[in-house]
Formats: C-alpha cells, sequence, structure tokens
C-alpha cells in the first residue's frame, strides 16, 4: 500500500529526485560546524512562535476594551494558558538573540560571500522583520509599559526627515497611540509580517538547500592546498544535531517558561502619569539609549533625526555588506569586515546593558 502510494506519488511529483537530494547531500565537519546549527535553532523558534501564536489568538481579543483582559484571561482561567503566554514571550525574545548569533557567526566566518549574497539579504531582511514582529507584539497586552514605550518608539519614526510625520500617522492609526493602533499592529503581527516572513524565510531556505553549506575561508584554503574537508550526511547525522539543538533549545524555553513568568502589569491608561523605567525590549535598547545621550541640536539639526539617520545608514551597510567586502573575490579575510563587526557587537552588548542601568 505504501509502496503503491510511493510509485503513484513518484510518477506525478519526482519524489525519488528528492530522496536522491538528501541521500548524496553532505555537510562539512571542520572546527568551526557547531555555528552551521545556530540557524536552525532560529528556524525551531519561528516554528514555536506560529504553533503557540495560532493558540493564543484562539482567545485574544484585539480591542483597547478588551485586550488587556482577553490576555489576563489567557493567563488564569484558560488551561496551561499561562504556559503557552509565557513560551510565547520567551521564545520571541530567544529568538532574536538567536537570530543575532546567527548574523554574527555568519559574518565573521565569511558565509556571506559569493555564491551566498542574497542568503545574507534575505536573512537581514528576516531579522528586521522579527524587529518588527517584537515590536508590533510588545503593545497587544495593551498594559502600561507597552502602551508608553509604543508611544516613545513611534515618536522616534516621526523623526524620519520627510516621511516621518506619515510614517507616525501610518504606524499609530492617527496622531496618538489609541484602540487604532493597537488594530493596526495586531493586523501586522498576525497577518501581514507572517506572509512576509513565509516568502523570505522560503526564499532563504531554498538558497541554503541550493548551495550547501560553506566552509570559513581557513578552510577554503586548505582545500585549495589540496586537503579534502571531511564530509557528514545530511541525512540522519546532520539533522540528528539538528533535532539535538533543537530540544536544548526547548528545554531552555522550558525552563525560562516556568522560572521566569511573563509579566503583565497594570492595564494602560492614556490619561495616567508616564510611569518611571520606560524602556523598549531589550534589541532596541543599544539605539535608544543612543538616541537618549544625543545633544537636541548638532550643528544645526535635530540630533534625534541625526540618530535616525545615522541607524538607517547603519541598516543599509549591513545589507549590503557581501558588496562591499573587498577580499570577497580573492578568498582573504577583510580585516574590516572583523574590525567592523567586532565594533557593531561590542557596542550592542555595551549600550544593551548601559540601557538597562540607566532606565
Ligand atoms: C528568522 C530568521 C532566520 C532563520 C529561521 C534562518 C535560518 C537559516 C538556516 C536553517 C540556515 C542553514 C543552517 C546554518 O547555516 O545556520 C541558514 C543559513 C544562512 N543564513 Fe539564516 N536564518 C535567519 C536569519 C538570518 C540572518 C539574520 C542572517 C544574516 C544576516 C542569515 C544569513 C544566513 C547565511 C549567510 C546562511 C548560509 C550559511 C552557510 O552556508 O554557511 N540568516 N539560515
Amino acid at each position: 500500500m505504501i509502496e503503491q502510494l510511493y510509485a503513484w506519488l513518484d510518477q506525478r511529483i519526482d519524489l525519488s529526485g528528492l530522496q536522491h537530494f538528501i541521500a548524496e547531500k553532505t555537510v562539512p565537519v571542520h572546527r568551526y560546524k557547531v555555528w552551521y546549527y545556530m540557524g536552525g535553532i532560529t528556524l525551531f523558534l519561528v516554528g514555536v512562535q506560529v504553533f503557540t501564536g495560532i493558540l493564543l489568538l484562539l482567545y485574544y481579543r484585539p480591542s483597547s476594551e478588551e485586550a488587556y483582559e482577553s490576555v489576563k484571561f489567557i493567563v488564569s482561567q484558560v488551561p496551561f494558558g499561562w504556559l503557552i503566554r509565557n513560551i510565547h514571550s520567551w521564545s520571541a525574545n530567544l529568538l532574536i538573540f538567536m537570530a543575532f548569533v546567527h548574523l554574527f557567526s555568519t559574518l565573521f566566518l565569511r558565509s556571506y560571500r559569493k555564491p551566498r549574497e542574497l542568503t545574507w539579504v534575505s536573512g537581514v531582511l528576516l531579522l528586521f522583520v522579527m524587529m518588527a514582529f517584537g515590536f508590533s507584539g510588545y503593545l497587544l497586552p495593551w498594559n502600561e509599559l507597552s502602551f508608553f514605550a509604543t508611544k516613545v518608539g513611534t515618536g522616534i519614526a516621526g523623526a524620519v526627515p520627510g516621511v516621518g510625520h506619515f510614517m507616525l500617522r501610518f504606524l499609530r492609526g492617527g496622531d496618538d497611540v489609541t484602540g487604532a493602533t493597537l488594530t493596526r499592529f495586531y493586523g501586522l503581527h498576525v497577518a501581514i509580517l507572517p506572509a512576509i516572513t513565509t516568502l523570505i524565510l522560503s526564499f532563504h531556505l531554498l538558497l541554503i538547500q541550493r548551495q550547501g553549506m560553506s566552509v570559513p575561508p581557513s578552510v577554503e584554503r586548505r582545500e585549495k592546498a589540496g586537503e579534502k574537508t571531511p564530509q557528514m550526511p545530511f541525512f540522519p547525522h546532520y539533522v540528528l544535531h539538528d533535532l539535538m539543538w533543537w530540544y536544548v533549545a526547548l528545554a531552555v524555553l522550558a525552563a525560562l517558561a516556568l522560572v521566569l513568568p511573563w509579566e503583565l502589569g497594570k492595564k494602560a491608561d492614556a490619561f495616567a502619569p508616564v510611569p518611571a523605567g520606560i524602556r523598549p525590549e531589550w534589541y532596541f535598547l543599544a539605539m535608544f539609549q543612543v538616541l537618549k545621550l544625543l545633544p537636541a541640536h548638532i550643528l544645526g539639526l535635530e540630533g534625534e533625526m541625526l540618530g535616525v539617520l545615522g541607524f538607517g545608514l547603519a541598516a543599509t551597510l549591513l545589507l549590503l555588506l557581501p558588496f562591499l567586502d573587498r577580499h570577497a573575490a580573492d578568498g582573504r579575510s577583510s580585516r574590516l569586515v572583523t574590525v567592523a563587526g567586532a565594533a557593531a557587537l561590542v557596542y550592542m552588548v555595551v549600550f544593551t546593558i548601559y540601557g538597562y542601568l540607566a532606565a
């Protein structure tokens, strides 16, 4: 019966071609191979978000009157609702953390070089989309902290020269953060961003399957000198390794969700005084802290506007990195990329900690 079904499908969708591809696919084995698993862990966490997000969707109500109450209901009345919400919140943070680990590892190992330029570009876009998921999801419980942080965050979008005011109104659905903003963020979070993610992620994964794994420049040099890099079969060896890492990620997630419940806080009140310690999620803190430190005016221009322009420029450089690396063609390790990558990493760690302590 199974053989007949296989033959039936094979005649229609070339299953044996796929089977050959998987059977022949191998992954290089060298001292940096642990970094190959970081993308896989990120992918696993995307799956966790989809699964827990759909469950939350069954009870969540996207209006300023009911959002907070519905989340309260989920964590106090719905069986295991607290667990699902905790996992969704923790996994979101872990996902962005792992996406950064994956980004820096592919940067330092030069995986973005030919022919993987588009894999890098699609990866950077995925990171931005993940951050937009975080930003929009933060408002959904409609609590005090998220309400005021969204006010500040969307206010920063207003500082973009030329289109700032349009962007601010577009994001807020008006001049202020209201129920209209919540409806917008909800639509973004559960429909628009998932659709964009599906498209870009499919492209990212398709490219990886077609190109196979890259090897870092040091291993490539040895290969050019005639040394053979050992390989491991993709199936089942690499897949089993991947699964082991997913299991580790799940254990970390479960421990965090059980030991450190995600706070719900007080319901948002637009007329309440701004509470102390308003700050964005940790992955925006490094940027937020710089904007806070900038003087109101620099050389006659608005400080915040210059800061926002600076981050826009940094994001563009990151996106175009494969085309800016001058040693991409000759295979040498570019020192400038290593220094810029290390400086970005140090800046992010130092300013995120600083942002926490200063809030
Ligand atoms: C939702 C976010 C992302 C997911 C789910 C994801 C998933 C994956 C997976 C499963 C792999 C294959 C295993 C590996 O090499 O780690 C991979 C490879 C790759 N990813 Fe991502 N990725 C994401 C974000 C990013 C980001 C932010 C970047 C960098 C800007 C990036 C750049 C790359 C590159 C260059 C490769 C090829 C690595 C190689 O061939 O050695 N990805 N990604």
